[in-house]
């Protein structure tokens, strides 16, 4: 290798696509790739000449690093944790801010005094309880609200450390008492549109490419009846009912991953209604998997009703069912349930959370009170962005801070400018500005500026200790080319779908044209009008139809793994290693756009060479 090449590291490699689109102004050589994905290190290795190294980024020291002057990384979003529920719905315990108010066993949203989190080697306590199958886990002294089975009725309340807990006591929650008819573009104070909003949460879907649409199935005269009596449904070819709606599609979304709080505050009677029409969906064979956070907010609207409903899983899905009254009981504005299970095990180093909050020094964990007094401490699934293990962006700085690279180039998801309400964002600029790095960031469409017909909007953050007079992120758009020069020929059978697949009827249908991509969406198959394949994701591998559907002239097919990183750029020579096609699916949908990262790198050439 020539001693004039800029040496750059690969950070998150995945498929090496920032290493190969920089290999390719040959100007730059790579001297450190990482990532801990096995597939992705057959891949790399198969296609440099030096290695990939296969290791957690934490677990390896800053100066083990070679010395470089462009660091590359498409670094990892962010994973969820425990559910507390605030006044901004239920926030995984680790993202929960000064900020926030918290529930409390009073049933009032009360100001957070500190956060707290540590390290904590002990033992760590599993609960699951009559009405949460879902354990909440906590560290031994953690107090709940309890209240114990007696021989002739239940003991007074009273908050229990974890460790003295037993499976004679019945763990608590609030029941929440308001009754206020929300006011937003309208008054909601009609049955028909509580029984709208529980339909949608159970069947409705989304869509907005060029316009706002709702859509439902509905097989049920009196659901019709109350639905177009709020919203103009109108029946499509495929049977599913839609309309346009630029207010309720503006409302409805923000029930399609949680249910927002002031829905708790409504009269019993509208809730009631809005309960009744998500259980027509119940009816229905097209249903929405519900997130936890909808799972929770069901629970307690039923509660508000009387109802004491179990939360369940199986396989991976969650659903509520009614219990059986003598097995939990609601006593004035609390709900009792018992501790179904206990479990024990040690631990050490684990970081763990907990709150100080005002008055009440209380807080609710799925749909459980606790008491936040110290030393007690949730212990958090899994980490956020402000914890230094699981979030790799700190470990990014500390290998900035050691080396000093000339040139910094990330890349994530479009969505990261308006994570945590722009505070991650602000939180990334300011870690690398007051480094002293002068960025330029913005989000780029492969579609727009390579010719490669995919949509794939992504954020790139160019951070230069140098300003670079001129320099931006501006590239000019040019026409896409055709879906039909990214597709093979003589493709295998198994790619093709056949008469005997759950879906093959919407397929037929619905996939009638040539050079033109497909998705399936939830239970239709919708064509993709600009002439563009779908931004291809990671999670294309995890089975269903995930993956982008074309016609070719033998039949109705997926398309293959080549073909997904023929459309993110990846030249037909690079190397696809023998691993089975899920974790190929997997690796072009998380890799960079190779043309995108191309027309950067050389941009960058002309002023750091
Ligand atoms: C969004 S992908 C990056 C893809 C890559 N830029 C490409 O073009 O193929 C994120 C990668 O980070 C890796 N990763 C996540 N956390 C990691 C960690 N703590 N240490 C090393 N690699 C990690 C994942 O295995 C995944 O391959």
């Amino acid at each position: 290798m020539s001693q004039t090449k800029l040496k750059m590291i690969d950070l998150f490699a995945g498929t090496g696509a920032f290493t190969y689109a920089f290999q390719e102004t040959n100007k730059v050589e790579c001297v450190f790739a990482n990532d801990f994905d096995k597939n992705s290190k057959l891949m790399y290795d198969a296609n440099f000449d030096h290695e990939l190294t296969f290791r957690d980024i934490n677990d390896i020291n800053v100066a083990e690093i070679p010395p470089h002057d462009i660091l590359t990384g498409g670094f990892p979003c962010f994973p969820a944790g425990t559910k507390v529920l605030s006044n901004n719905g239920y926030k995984n315990i680790e993202d929960v801010k000064l900020t926030d108010k918290l529930l409390t066993h009073t049933n009032s949203f009360q100001n957070i005094v500190n956060l707290q989190r540590k390290k904590y080697s002990g033992f760590l306590y599993k609960f699951a309880t009559r009405i949460q199958s879902e354990s909440i886990t906590c560290t031994d002294e953690h107090p709940f609200y309890v209240r114990q089975k007696q021989k002739t009725g239940y003991s007074d309340p009273e908050w229990k450390q974890a460790n003295k807990i037993r499976k004679t006591d019945y763990m608590g929650m609030a029941i929440n008492t308001d009754s206020i008819i929300p006011d937003f573009f309208m008054k909601l104070d009609r049955e028909e549109h509580w029984f709208l909003i529980g339909y949608f949460i159970g069947n409705g879907i989304l869509e907005n490419y060029d316009r706002p649409e709702i859509f439902f199935t509905i097989n049920d005269s009196i659901a019709y009846r109350k639905i177009s009596s709020v919203l103009p449904i109108i029946i499509d070819y495929d049977g599913l009912y839609w309309c346009t709606d630029q207010e309720w599609y503006n409302l409805l979304k923000t029930f399609t991953k949680s249910i927002p709080e002031w829905t708790q505050n409504a009269p019993s009677y509208l809730i009631q209604a809005l309960l009744n029409g998500y259980n027509t969906t119940l009816l229905e064979k097209k249903r929405n998997n519900l997130t936890f956070e909808q799972v929770l907010s069901l629970q307690r609207l039923y509660l508000k009703t009387g109802k004491i409903m179990c939360v369940q899983r199986k396989k991976g899905i969650r659903h509520l069912k009614e219990l059986k009254r003598n097995r939990s009981f609601i006593d004035g504005n609390y709900c009792w349930f018992p501790v179904t299970s206990i479990k024990k095990e040690e631990v050490t180093d684990l970081r763990v959370y907990n709150f100080e909050v005002e008055n009440d020094n209380s807080y609710i964990v799925q749909n459980t009170i606790v008491h936040n007094c110290q030393p007690f401490s949730i212990a958090g699934k899994k980490e956020g962005f402000n914890d230094e293990r699981s979030n790799v962006f700190w470990k990014i700085l500390k290998i900035i801070d050691h080396h000093r690279p000339r040139c910094i180039v990330l890349e994530n998801v479009k969505n990261l400018v308006s994570h945590d309400e722009g505070n991650t964002f602000e939180v990334i600029k300011n870690s690398l500005t007051t480094r002293g790095y002068h960025l330029y960031f913005r989000v780029l469409d492969t579609s727009k500026i390579s010719g490669i017909p995919q949509h794939r909007e992504r954020i790139y953050i160019v951070g230069l200790l140098n300003p670079i007079q001129g320099f931006d992120l501006e590239f000019e758009e040019i026409p896409k080319r055709n879906i039909s020069d990214f597709l093979q020929t003589n493709v295998m059978a198994k790619y093709y779908y056949v008469n005997s697949c759950s879906i093959w009827n919407e397929l037929v249908t619905n996939v009638t044209k040539f050079d033109t991509c497909y998705q399936y969406r939830r239970y239709y198959v919708r064509e993709n009008m600009s002439g563009e394949c779908p931004t291809l994701t990671a999670n294309m591998g995890t089975g269903g139809h995930n993956v982008p559907i074309i016609k070719d002239v033998i039949g109705i097919r997926k398309l293959t793994p080549r073909e997904c990183f023929n459309f993110q750029g990846f030249p037909s020579t690079y190397i696809l290693p023998n691993i089975s096609d899920c974790h190929l699916y997997k690796l072009a949908g998380n890799a960079v756009s190779v043309p995108v990262v191309k027309l950067i790198a050389d941009r960058l050439m002309n002023y750091l060479i």
